[in-house]
């Protein structure tokens, strides 16, 4: 008999702070109409000055780890896919092994994928127990509002911070089986939405920081917007082509959620329902690699996903990358 891996248990967290478009209306030139009609989002929420990427991942891990009715001392191996890291090295993925009292387990991140990362860290995780009979964590995890730059009114209305994670084992106790899952790269892109300092191309120094150098997202919004729209659904065709299933048979796409009309034009390419896109961009703005995790988790909660529902996951992001993988719940 076939076997059965995929996803025992899910999690997420959301921080408290609200940050509602008419608050950013008093800090740059912007206001709810534009922010609302360009990109749906309506809030989003920020850390608490407290909190770091570390406190999120932690909170997310630990709830999907009881939801798969496991400990911390039942997860094998634990991979974090964040642009947002607790520190530069080590890795957040060493933090969070210590802060849940995993076992002295293999854990590493996955950076720089973007928003693409948790699904394409998703996929890895599905090869990991294939190959090795592991209980792998996955979280996606972004601090985003530490590292934007706040005065820039074209990126930072965007964002918010989350994290999601996810239990990928075999067997009785897997509830979303992963029935398939792709993933691509267009590097000729790199440029088009980055965040270089840090790197050796330009290091971050003192100097460059005093000079007011750039540390913050950079980003071309509309060949972002363009290249989206035709990867993530690309992505979301080709995941179900592999499983062998029609868009026919699909209950509910959850795409990553950066932008409300990226979205419904996805939705339209791919011939589906309003009420078969899962949405909550309005509601958290795009928390990169947290967003499709925290829209799984919260589409379960919320009775969105019945037993027997074929759910499509698809995400780009920087890179640019993207990822996609069905679901059979
Ligand atoms: C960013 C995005 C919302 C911008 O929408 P757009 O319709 O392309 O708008 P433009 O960038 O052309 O800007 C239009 C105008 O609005 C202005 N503007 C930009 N941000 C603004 C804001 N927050 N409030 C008010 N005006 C703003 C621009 O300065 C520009 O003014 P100008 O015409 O006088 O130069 C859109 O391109 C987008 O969502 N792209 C994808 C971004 C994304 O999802 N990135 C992450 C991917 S994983």
């Amino acid at each position: 008999m076939a076997r059965r891996i995929g996803i025992l248990g899910f999690g997420s967290y959301v921080p408290k702070r609200v940050m509602t478009n008419a608050d950013w209306s008093e800090l740059v030139d912007t206001d709810d109409e534009w922010i609302l009609s360009r990109t749906g989002i309506r809030e989003r929420h920020f850390a608490a000055d407290d909190e770091s990427t570390l406190d999120l991942a932690a909170h997310a891990a630990n709830r999907a780890i009881a939801d798969a009715g496991l400990t911390p001392a039942d997860i094998d191996e634990i991979i974090v896919a964040s642009d947002t890291p607790e520190v530069y090295t080590p890795d957040t993925a060493a933090h969070l092994q210590h802060r849940i009292g995993a076992g002295e387990v293999t854990a590493y991140d996955l950076g720089g994928s973007g928003c693409a990362g948790f699904v394409l860290a998703l996929d890895i995780a599905r090869t990991r127990v294939h190959m090795a009979s592991k209980r792998v964590l996955v979280v996606g995890v972004e601090l985003i509002s530490r590292l934007m730059d706040w005065t820039d009114r074209t990126t930072c209305v965007l964002f918010g911070d989350a994290a999601g994670a996810v239990v990928v084992g075999e067997g009785e106790a897997v509830r979303a089986e992963i029935l398939s899952a792709s993933a691509g790269t267009d590097g000729s892109a790199a440029d088009i939405l980055t965040l270089e300092t840090g790197g050796t191309r330009r290091p971050f120094t003192l100097a460059e920081a005093r000079k007011g150098g750039q540390h913050d997202i950079v980003m071309n919004g509309r060949e972002v917007y363009r290249h989206a729209v035709r990867r993530m659904s690309e992505a979301a065709e080709k995941v179900l082509e592999l499983a062998g299933r029609l868009k026919a048979d699909v209950s509910l796409v959850i795409p990553h959620q950066a932008n409300l009309r990226i979205l419904e034009t996805v939705r339209e390419k791919l011939g589906l329902r309003p009420e078969q896109v899962y949405v909550n961009v309005d509601r958290y703005g795009n928390t990169g690699s947290a967003t499709v995790p925290l829209a799984l988790a919260e589409a379960c909660e919320e009775g969105r996903i019945a037993q027997g529902d074929l759910v499509v996951l698809t995400a780009f992001g920087a890179g640019f990358h993207w990822s996609a993988a069905a679901l059979q719940f």
